[in-house]
């Protein structure tokens, strides 16, 4: 199936590694143009030139997506160069872990400012143009601790993804009428940089909740982000699509 996805503009945030250069690589491949916007200055620009090198169109931009000063310059920047944005993915994340009696002042900030407010500064900064062109997809990265708990301290990490799905549902009623489709995806556990201190005993736990034995690789992840960041998936808004691999209680 054709995702008619060729000359949109799609920007991704956390784009320079993990399910977020998963994201750029397999826009770049369905022929759209990819704004890789990472905290991450030289990862941003690894992602970019695997794009560019393939024949693909992408712009490397340095962003803090909890500054809103940064998020608005990423806007402008993206639009200056590609004339206008289709699509967001709101990808960048980051999970601090710690007992709540200890959970530091700054963890808290960071991971709230990150993950929630973020992805907020993200759509304010694309609402005002996506809603004038009466188009646009925009996708939320949650988490299924944001439904179910984290049990080792990501306390605050799940609170914050939680509150990106009621960012999630009011933004798909606010903007539906402007034809902007809203959604979020809620991956279980991901084999991606961000699991890497992860204990072996509890990925083993993960791959077993897992009805494939496995987790997830972010590859797992791009099907479903491209379909709703396409006209292929037009009447769902509103809605948090889990990817678990069927996980059940072990
Ligand atoms: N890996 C998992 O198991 C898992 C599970 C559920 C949800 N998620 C979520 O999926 C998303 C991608 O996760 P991942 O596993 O690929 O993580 P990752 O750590 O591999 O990648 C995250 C990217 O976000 C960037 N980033 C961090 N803070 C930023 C900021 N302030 N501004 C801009 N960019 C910033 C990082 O530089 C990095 O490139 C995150 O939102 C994460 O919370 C991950």
């Amino acid at each position: 199936m054709d995702l008619k996805l060729a000359g949109k503009v799609a920007i991704v945030t956390g784009g320079g590694q993990g399910m977020g250069k998963a994201y750029c690589l397999g826009f770049a491949e369905e022929g759209a143009y990819v704004v890789v916007a990472d905290i991450n200055a030289e990862t941003a620009q690894q992602t970019a030139a695997e794009i560019r090198a393939k024949g693909g169109k992408s712009l490397p931009i340095k962003v803090d997506i909890s500054k809103w000063g940064d998020v608005s310059n990423m806007f402008n920047k993206a639009l200056s160069e590609f004339g206008h944005i289709d699509i967001l993915v709101n990808n960048a994340g980051v999970r601090g872990m710690a007992k709540i009696e200890d959970f530091p002042e700054e963890l808290l900030e960071r991971d709230i400012n990150v993950n929630l407010k973020g992805a907020f500064y993200c759509t304010k900064a694309v609402a005002r143009h996506m809603k004038e062109r009466r188009y646009g997809k925009i996708i939320y990265q949650s988490s299924s601790t944001a439904v179910r708990g984290h049990e080792a301290g990501g306390s605050a990490y799940a609170a914050a993804k939680a509150g990106m799905l009621g960012l999630m549902r009011s933004m798909a009623k606010e903007l539906g009428s402007f034809n902007i489709n809203v959604n979020a995806v809620v991956p279980s556990v991901f084999n991606t940089p961000l699991i890497a201190n992860l204990p072996e005993e509890r990925k083993e736990i993960n791959r077993k909740q897992s009805v494939f034995g496995r987790l997830g690789e972010p590859e797992d992840m791009v099907g479903i982000v491209l379909l709703l960041a396409s006209d292929r998936a037009s009447y769902i808004t509103g809605q948090s699509i889990l990817v678990d691999g069927g996980q059940r209680p072990t």
